[in-house]
């Protein structure tokens, strides 16, 4: 008989579930998005987030129940998220997920959400994607890491202050385009020009694999709003020049990233590159990592689209402790802060 597993995810501000298979086929995924909640506050307010995985996470678990046609009796494992994300977020998700195990008396699994956004590279892959190097690219990180295996990643470097997409997202705010900031950048970049602005690129050619994005999201600042202290004042912000600025930031984001996961490939010699995340979806970035994987020589692997942004369907990565037996107690505890992958 298939064995079936359900996953959890409540780390930030998506609820979801999925159920999948322990061939990692994924029978349903379910993600309640709460962009409508924190839209207006241009970011994710961890008390509301809270709050409303509260309010959904019973439903989520039902649609993903039963739109996969496996009943509760039928999964043999729950597994969950614990690590890193909001403290208040994660409790949900962890509190849910321990007492389904309890009652059905099957094993519960934790599951880093940095690992599973890289193993999402694995689902729809046909082949095994590791050994690799990955790049998380989220909201919360912007982390390589040397992948040994699924479950055995080692941090080769990571940003000293925002993540990629925290950057996406404040700059949308500066520039009055909508929440998340990502696919508002990217829409209104399309009409501008990405040499108009020459933005910083921290750490470019530096033999270092570590990123920085505040010094660049200041530059975007003081172009819409004026440097303090500066006698003139920048032009006029006209859709053009938000435009222009849109194109110009995320051209700096790309050319970074592009560059990092290049240096990391020429230090960890793989032949695989995996990029998970949230900002995996940005179409600029996929098809300059394409090009400089076939000038390289590199597979590159990026997780599909509707993978990229939060999912429980990543949670897959659970069958891989399941099969190694590594189980859970139901003493687990979320672990809020960024801990590194095992
Ligand atoms: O992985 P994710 O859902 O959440 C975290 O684990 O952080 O990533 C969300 C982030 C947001 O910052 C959002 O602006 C960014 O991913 N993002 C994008 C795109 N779509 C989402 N960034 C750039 N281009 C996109 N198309
Ligand atoms: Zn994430």
């Amino acid at each position: 008989m298939k064995k079936y597993l359900l996953s959890i995810e409540s780390t930030c501000d998506e609820t979801a579930a999925a159920v999948i298979d322990e061939d990692r086929q994924i029978l349903s995924s379910v993600v309640s998005s709460q962009i409508d909640l924190h839209e207006k506050y241009g970011g994710v307010v961890p008390e509301i987030a809270a709050r409303a995985h509260l309010d959904r996470i019973l439903p989520v678990i039902n649609d993903a129940l039963q739109q996969s046609g496996v009943s509760l009796r039928d999964l043999n494992a729950v597994a969950v998220a614990t690590q890193p994300g909001l403290v208040g977020s994660l409790l949900v998700g962890v509190t849910a997920a321990k007492t389904l195990a309890m009652l059905l008396k099957v094993p519960l699994i934790s599951i880093d959400h940095i690992a599973a956004h890289l193993y999402a590279c694995q689902l729809d892959a046909g082949e095994d994607v590791f050994p690799a190097v990955g790049l998380v690219v989220s909201g919360g990180h912007t982390n390589l890491y040397d992948c040994k295996s699924a479950l055995n990643l080692q941090l080769l470097g990571s940003t000293v202050d925002d993540a990629a997409g925290e950057a996406f997202d404040k700059v949308a705010q500066i520039l009055g385009l909508s929440y998340p900031g990502g696919p508002a950048i990217e829409e209104t970049a399309r009409n501008g020009d990405s040499k108009k602005f020459r933005f910083p690129r921290a750490f470019l050619k530096e033999d270092r694999l570590a990123f920085s994005f505040s010094g660049l999201k200041t530059a975007v600042l003081y172009q819409t709003n004026g440097q303090p202290g500066a006698h003139k004042q920048p032009p006029e912000l006209t859709p053009q020049r938000v435009a222009d600025l849109a194109a110009s930031f995320q051209q700096a984001v790309v050319d970074v990233l592009v560059e990092k996961c290049k240096q990391a490939i020429q230090r960890v010699s793989y032949e695989t590159l995996c990029i998970g995340g949230g900002v995996a979806a940005n179409s600029l970035l996929r098809a300059e990592l394409d090009l400089m994987c076939k000038q390289q020589g590199i597979r590159l692997i990026i997780a599909p689209m509707k993978y990229c942004t939060d999912n429980a369907a990543m949670g897959a990565i659970a069958w891989e402790k399941y099969e190694a037996k590594d189980f859970c107690g139901l003493d687990l505890d979320p672990t809020p802060g960024l801990v590194r992958a095992r």
